[in-house]
């Protein structure tokens, strides 16, 4: 065991501001009350002045925790023989992990990209759209987010975000999700290579889309010709109980993007699987997309422990998803001037507040009194709640008491 290193907060703070953003280190000083992150092991983080911090958050990262030892334990004998690859002699790594995601997912979806990133997924996967149908046409969702990349940001629904950068991508048609027709009627318009959708808009406030209109939109893009994309970046590897949420619920889509939680908390990875037809582009000249650490074999040694430990603790997962919709359920009868709505899918679940304000003095209450969550980047009235899979029902008890504590006290403006 190695001694923990010293973490010096102001230190950290200062090179925040003069190396990336002054605005950064405010607000970082602030959620943490002058404290940087300094360990972390499971559900907690323990912070540079000894607190510590139940994490339900991390932006979907943390499914299986922070630093889970058999994941740890891949990385490690993954450094000992070959963390780099010379991307000239081929590497087992990437393709054995490739072949465990494919069967994992399911779906008759036999083809990985692996990227770094969320947003590298969503790239790959529209460039291959739009170059396999020769078409430009790209149908996103209102409210959607896909990531702040050029590419991933024209897709992306955020004015704030897009900000000083239009034109985007061009050919990008937005649609309602409460349209079932939306798509049946851009494809007599335009000429579309792909619809892009998240079954579940997490970002936009844990917004759950309706399987039917799903449904019907996959039946219209196939007609035309058009590819699917489920975008489950945020919300597959069961995060919202399945798998794949497209799949579970019977959508016929030629790719499913994964990323998070995909190197099991550790290392940054993401992926695109999809079919043949859409991965024609990449059998034909597999030189038209590549990147220096696309299948990086430390990153992908990772994968196949990552979904094994996932398909372990699915029933665990369900259980802690009971407890959550109980628990908030109750924090909205308790606190109905405050809470507008809570709702959710598995491990995943949004808390609407009266105000913006509201929902970030519930924000900062939180993590002063021991507990991360995550904001919503394109909703700012509603948090994010995101327990790991490996949480106790002691965690989620816990959460719900700091939960009920920070929204009584943010309520009452103590
Ligand atoms: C649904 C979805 N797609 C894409 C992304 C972009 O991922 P990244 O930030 O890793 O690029 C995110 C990130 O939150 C996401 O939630």
């Amino acid at each position: 065991m190695t001694e923990p290193r010293t973490v010096d907060a102001k230190e950290t703070f200062r090179r925040v501001k003069r190396h990336f953003s002054p605005a950064l280190a405010v607000a970082g000083k602030f959620t943490g009350q002058g404290a940087v992150e300094a360990s972390a092991e499971g559900c907690r983080v323990t912070l540079s002045d000894g607190r510590s911090l139940l994490d339900f958050g991390s932006y979907a990262v943390a499914l299986l925790g922070h630093r889970n030892p058999v994941v740890a334990d891949a990385v490690r004998a993954q450094l000992d023989v070959m963390p780099a690859s010379t991307r000239s002699v081929q590497t087992p790594v990437a393709p054995l992990a490739a072949e465990r995601l494919a069967e994992y997912v399911g779906g008759g979806l036999g083809r990985v990209y692996f990227g770094c990133g969320g947003a590298d997924a969503v790239e790959v996967s529209v460039k291959l759209a739009r170059m396999a149908t020769g078409r430009t046409t790209v149908i996103a969702v209102d409210g959607a987010f896909h990531g702040k990349t050029l590419g991933a940001l024209a897709l992306t629904d955020n004015p704030r975000f897009r900000a000083g950068l239009e034109p985007l991508l061009q050919g990008v048609v937005r649609v309602s999700p409460d349209d079932p027709e939306a798509v049946a009627k851009a494809v007599r318009e335009h000429d579309v290579a792909a619809v892009v959708f998240e079954p579940v808009q997490a970002e936009n406030g844990v917004r759950i889309l309706d399987s039917a209109v799903l449904a019907q939109w996959c039946r219209d893009a196939h007609e035309h010709g058009a590819f699917v994309i489920a975008d489950e970046i945020q919300v597959g590897l069961r995060r919202c109980g399945a798998r794949s949420v497209a799949l579970a619920d019977g959508l016929d889509v030629d790719c499913v993007l994964l990323g998070k939680p995909l190197g099991g908390g550790v290392l940054p990875v993401s992926a695109a699987v999809g079919n043949d037809r859409l991965f024609a582009p990449l059998l034909a000249d597999p030189m038209v997309h590549t990147a220096t650490f696309s299948g990086h074999p430390l990153s992908t040694a990772v994968i196949p422990v990552a979904l094994d430990l996932i398909e372990r603790h699915a029933e665990d997962g369900e259980r802690i998803a009971a407890a959550m919709e109980q628990g908030l359920a109750t924090l909205r009868e308790q606190h109905p001037d405050a809470v507008v709505d809570t709702r959710g899918r598995g491990l995943l679940w949004g808390i609407d507040f009266r105000s913006p304000e509201l929902a970030g003095d519930v924000l900062t209450g939180l993590a002063q009194h021991g507990m991360v969550v995550s904001p919503c980047l394109s909703r700012p009235t509603t948090i994010r709640l995101l327990p790991p899979i490996v949480a106790t029902e002691a965690d989620v008890k816990e959460a719900m008491t700091l939960l009920t504590d920070a929204t009584a006290g943010a309520a009452t403006g103590a």
